[in-house]
């Protein structure tokens, strides 16, 4: 009777063991709460019978994972998926090296579960190759509690005049008022926001997505470049080339008043064990109230032959929109989930707040793509945006008149 069963058994598991592969995936998610958000990809993965083989490239903001991944295809061997944004999955397809995701698609309802903004995003001429997982937003301002109490700062500053005044009686206390890792991604995450402050929603539309040459040169544009450089006056000096990451450490840890990044550094509080609305606080950027400028974490599957390999490319593509993982990876990223039917419950009050603010925003023509983090243009034109924005703000010389033309120009 015994054998019988641990044959009956072997027999059961067979369909696992024949389909069990390995799901190697490239990410740049290295950083504290970036790691612990992605294991609950990896358990939805593993929980499928199939490996997870992680190609982790260090590196915020993904420049490096991005050149990786190239060296990778290049020598062919491309991995079953990459981390990659909106406007480098359609350089991708382009090349034909993205495998066709609509039999999965149609079997789950991603046409009715995702923005349609996003789905659009997700396909090339009508096909879908890619997975969303998050939405994140840029336009936050993450700010310490306590330093602004000790700095004698009553409000957390909705406007860019009380933003100012505000940093200037935290440096004034002592402490770096500015949180800023200055590297060309982050450079243009802190511009972008200035930007949309100082113009508003449309205003940045033209600049960003019309690329219009008008409005790039023009003299909101130029205002925009001289607040901009006036916040330099309050970082530190260990900002050049520091990562986000080891940034938003200095707001955590109480070095630092304030940081304008990405809700992925909400994230880094989290694994640090603070609540929102008690150490620390997030509110949009300083004059952004009502817009929302995101950026979609998405996988693009690449082109696989065997059939396991297929079989497991098929269960991270499924894992990644799954209800729970939606609920479980977008608590621990900082980020909400990209589903549309994922109640807010469970989400805290940052997350609340920006699940809200996307869908007051999607309903008022607010939802902005974000620069810095490859939503807007291609990749050789944000790099030209990157450079321009960077050498402004490095180069003190550099006015912002000439500054403006040099962004028109990175543009054409
Ligand atoms: C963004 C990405 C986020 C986060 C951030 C810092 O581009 O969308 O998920 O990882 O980079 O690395």
């Amino acid at each position: 009777m015994k054998s019988f069963i641990k044959l009956a058994s072997l027999l059961f598991l067979l369909p696992i063991l024949t389909f069990a592969a390995e799901v190697e995936v490239l990410h740049f998610w290295t950083s504290a709460g970036e790691s612990r958000a992605l294991v609950e990809i990896k358990k939805a993965v593993q929980s499928k019978g199939h490996q997870w083989m992680d190609f982790a490239v260090d590196g915020g903001g993904g420049e490096n994972a991005r050149a990786v991944l190239t060296q990778r295809v290049a020598t062919g061997s491309a991995p079953i998926a990459a981390q990659m944004k909106g406007t480098e999955i359609r350089s991708w397809a382009e090349r034909g090296m993205l495998a066709n995701l609509d039999k999965l698609a149609l079997a789950e309802n991603w046409d009715t579960i995702l923005p349609p903004s996003i789905g659009s995003q997700m396909k090339y001429n009508g096909h879908y190759v890619a997975v969303p997982v998050n939405v994140h937003r840029l336009n936050w301002l993450w700010v310490n509690l306590e330093v602004l109490k000790a700095s004698g700062v009553q409000e957390v500053p909705t406007t860019l005049d009380d933003f100012f005044l505000a940093l200037d009686k935290i440096k004034k206390a002592g402490y770096i008022a500015l949180a800023h890792g200055s590297q060309p991604w982050q450079d243009t995450v802190l511009f972008e926001s200035v930007v949309l402050s100082v113009g508003g929603p449309e205003f940045y539309r033209r600049a960003f997505v019309d690329l219009n040459e008008s409005v790039l040169t023009s003299a909101t544009m130029q205002r925009a470049f001289a607040l901009f450089r006036k916040l330099r006056n309050y970082t530190d000096s260990r900002s050049p080339g520091r990562d986000w990451n080891l940034t938003t450490a200095l707001v955590i840890r109480g070095k630092a008043g304030m940081q304008i990044m990405g809700d992925w550094a909400k994230g880094e509080f989290i694994a640090a064990n603070m609540q929102a609305g008690k150490q620390y606080a997030c509110v949009p950027s300083p004059g952004t109230q009502g817009s929302f400028s995101y950026t979609v974490d998405a996988f693009a599957m690449f082109k696989v032959k065997k059939a396991d390999q297929l079989k497991a490319q098929e269960a991270f593509a499924k894992s990644l929109l799954e209800t729970k993982v939606q609920q479980k990876f977008n608590q621990i990223k900082g980020s909400i989930p990209v589903r549309v039917d994922i109640s807010a419950d469970g989400f805290d009050t940052c997350a609340q707040a920006s699940m809200r603010d996307f869908s007051d925003a999607g309903k008022n023509g607010r939802q902005l793509p974000s620069v810095a983090t490859h939503m807007a243009m291609p990749l050789d034109k944000l790099t030209n945006v990157y450079e321009v924005v960077s050498e402004f703000w490095n180069d003190g010389q550099l006015s912002p008149l000439k500054a403006s033309q040099l962004l028109a120009e990175a543009v054409k």
